[in-house]
């Protein structure tokens, strides 16, 4: 990628297409094109077409996607398949066509069979069933992921995936309805201070383990591939670290200050016990992460005081 070339981060609202934009305007990437929802809705295939027939962007970054927690997940499974889906095929079919030199697409690690060895290698790819709870995002993935393999294969274009593992931090979604386990946390253990509760009750043990990527290192990461990597096999992004939900419940615990007990309800299900991304194949290419859970955690809690707490 040239400094001037033209550059589309699709989702340059969410999470991690914020922390892409920021990254490539740090870098000196002078030419970088984002577009609303408002502006386009990448479910309409006619809008996306002829915003690639007129911008031609030479590179493309898509995070755009619906994405949410289990809860959102289970709760509208055939949304999470058909927007994927629709959302995905626009922007990678539309940055074919449109001859863009570079497509960059964001799996997720839910694409791994939910009895997966761990950590989880990339060979371990369609290798048995997936997990009920999100299958239909899951599903969306794969398929993203495969035509950009496809295009690859086919056409010799440099279409690739990454699988990065659950990404937090700045610009998170903290809403109560489809918030993933940090920004969950971090929003209860908050109002649990102020409301002065004595505990807090905690889904599941506390034993099962997960591994989190802070945002700024995902986003180094995607512009590190979208400059040194076009093969089409797509690559794990992960810390190759995990901790349990009750190491990190607790370590939440003391960034915001909460005083009362946590309280670990065993009734509920854990879901599975071990989640962790094998990164070998990465790093031995020569990118590693590097921010530490607690000072991300730290950088997370307060981008939450000051814009966190508007969210619905
Ligand atoms: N978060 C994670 O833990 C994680 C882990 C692994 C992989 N990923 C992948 O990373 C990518 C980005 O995830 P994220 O966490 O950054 O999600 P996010 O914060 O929810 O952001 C999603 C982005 O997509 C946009 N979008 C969704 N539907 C759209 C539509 N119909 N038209 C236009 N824009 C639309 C959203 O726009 P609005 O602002 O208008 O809603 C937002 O900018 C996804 O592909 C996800 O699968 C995320």
């Amino acid at each position: 990628m040239k400094k001037d070339s033209k550059i589309y981060v699709a989702g340059h609202t969410g999470l991690v297409g914020s922390a892409v934009v920021r990254k490539l305007q740090a870098e000196g990437y002078a030419s970088v094109v984002t577009r609303t929802r408002k502006e386009l809705d990448l479910l309409d295939t006619k809008a996306v077409d002829h915003f690639f027939s007129i911008e031609k962007p030479e590179y493309v970054i898509d995070a755009a996607a619906r994405v949410g927690g289990i809860k959102a997940n289970m709760t509208f499974p055939a949304e999470f398949l058909y927007e994927n889906l629709q959302i995905q095929n626009n922007l990678i079919w539309s940055a074919h066509k449109h001859e863009a030199k570079k497509f960059l697409f964001l799996g997720s690690s839910c694409i791994y069979p939910r009895s997966a060895l761990q950590p989880m290698k990339e060979e371990y790819f369609l290798d048995g069933k997936l997990e009920p709870t999100n299958e239909g995002y899951a599903l969306a993935k794969i398929s993203g992921m495969k035509l950009c393999e496809k295009i690859n294969t086919e056409y010799k274009k440099d279409f690739i995936s990454c699988m990065p593992t659950n990404i937090y931090g700045p610009h998170d979604n903290f809403s109560e309805e489809s918030s993933h386990v940090i920004p969950a946390l971090i929003q209860r253990l908050h109002k649990a201070k102020l409301a002065g509760d004595a505990e807090v009750v905690i889904w599941g043990s506390g034993i099962s383990r997960r591994e989190f990527l802070y945002v700024d290192d995902l986003a180094e990461a995607i512009v590190w591939l979208m400059e040194n990597y076009d093969q089409k096999e797509f690559l794990n992004i992960g810390t190759g670290e995990d901790v349990s939900i009750k190491e990190l419940a607790t370590l939440i615990k003391g960034i915001v200050g909460y005083e009362g007990k946590l309280v670990f309800d065993t009734t509920k299900p854990d879901g599975m016990p071990k989640k962790l991304l094998d990164v070998s194949k990465l790093t031995a290419l020569g990118w590693q992460s590097k921010t530490k859970l607690e000072n991300g955690l730290k950088q997370s809690y307060a981008w939450f005081l000051e814009y966190g707490q508007k969210q619905k």
